[in-house]
């Protein structure tokens, strides 16, 4: 079953299309779980269009075990792709390994210039908890808990491979932190995220989920 466009994909119609016929193609079991990449014929569409179908052709993707990509720091997406591509992050039960494989040099760098670009939409928490007290652990940290804003900066992350995690979905966050703790994600430098999260209790993680998943951009007001 190939699809092939030799136009760019950018009305709505041909969008709802891509996304029907992926819908059918799962419906349909030719996906397993999940779609993969390479089951289309993706030539004269633009790279990131392949990845419309989880995570959004903007990056606000709406299902949030589908990580929002709009906004996020280019350097950390390029590391995120070259760790699926060389099996250092496995944390996805295969979703994203065959999909970063098939990617080009120039694709890749194609698709983080898209999403870095795009803006991010303000939407309500998916998930429930102590808002107020992750907001302080944001800030603050606590002892044996360094603020996690150090890093992840509070309009943007101030390190240098850090992703930035406020608009992002909280379900999405606290499978991250949990993967973190467990030693299922192990793609952080140093083990800095392994320690942090070890650290972290399940209603904190919760906490930060909910405060974090309800910021779409931090300016001085909701600092
Ligand atoms: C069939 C669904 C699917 C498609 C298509 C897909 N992804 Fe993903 N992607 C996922 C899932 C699921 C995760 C998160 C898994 C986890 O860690 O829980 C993910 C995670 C990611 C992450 C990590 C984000 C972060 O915050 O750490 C990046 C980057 C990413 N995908 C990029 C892409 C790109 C680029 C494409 C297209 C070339 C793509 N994905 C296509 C399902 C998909
Ligand atoms: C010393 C710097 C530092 C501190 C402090 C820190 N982080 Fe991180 N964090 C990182 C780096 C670097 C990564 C990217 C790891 C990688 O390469 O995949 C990361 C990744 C993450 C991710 C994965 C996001 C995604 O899109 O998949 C989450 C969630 C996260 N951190 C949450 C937190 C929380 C919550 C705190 C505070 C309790 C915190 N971090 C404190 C450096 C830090």
């Amino acid at each position: 079953m190939a699809i092939s466009w030799h136009t760019d994909v950018n009305t709505r119609s041909q969008r709802d299309c891509f996304v029907t016929v992926f819908l059918a193609m799962t419906t349909l079991g030719f996906t397993g779980s999940y779609a993969h990449a390479d089951m289309i014929d993706t030539r004269g569409m633009a790279p990131h269009e392949q990845c419309a179908y989880c995570h959004g052709l903007d990056g606000n993707s709406a299902m949030p075990r589908f990580p929002r990509l709009a906004g996020q720091s280019a350097s950390y997406l390029r590391k995120q792709l070259a760790d699926f591509k060389q099996g250092r992050r496995t944390n996805d039960e295969g979703a994203m390994s065959g999909i970063a494989e098939s990617l080009s040099e120039a694709d890749v760098e194609s698709i983080v210039r898209h999403y870095a670009g795009q803006a991010l939409r303000a939407r309500a928490s998916d998930i429930e908890g102590d808002a107020a007290a992750g907001r302080r652990l944001y800030f603050n940290g606590r002892r044996a808990i360094a603020a996690c804003a150090t890093c992840h900066g509070t309009v943007a992350p101030v390190l240098e491979g850090a992703p930035r995690l406020l608009g992002q979905h909280g379900a999405y966050l606290a499978k991250q932190l949990q993967d973190f703790r467990r030693g299922a994600r192990r793609n952080d430098a140093d083990g800095v995220m392994h320690r942090i999260a070890q650290a972290l209790a399940e209603s904190e993680i919760r906490a930060l989920a909910a405060f974090l998943s309800a910021q779409p951009v931090m300016t001085g007001a909701n600092r």
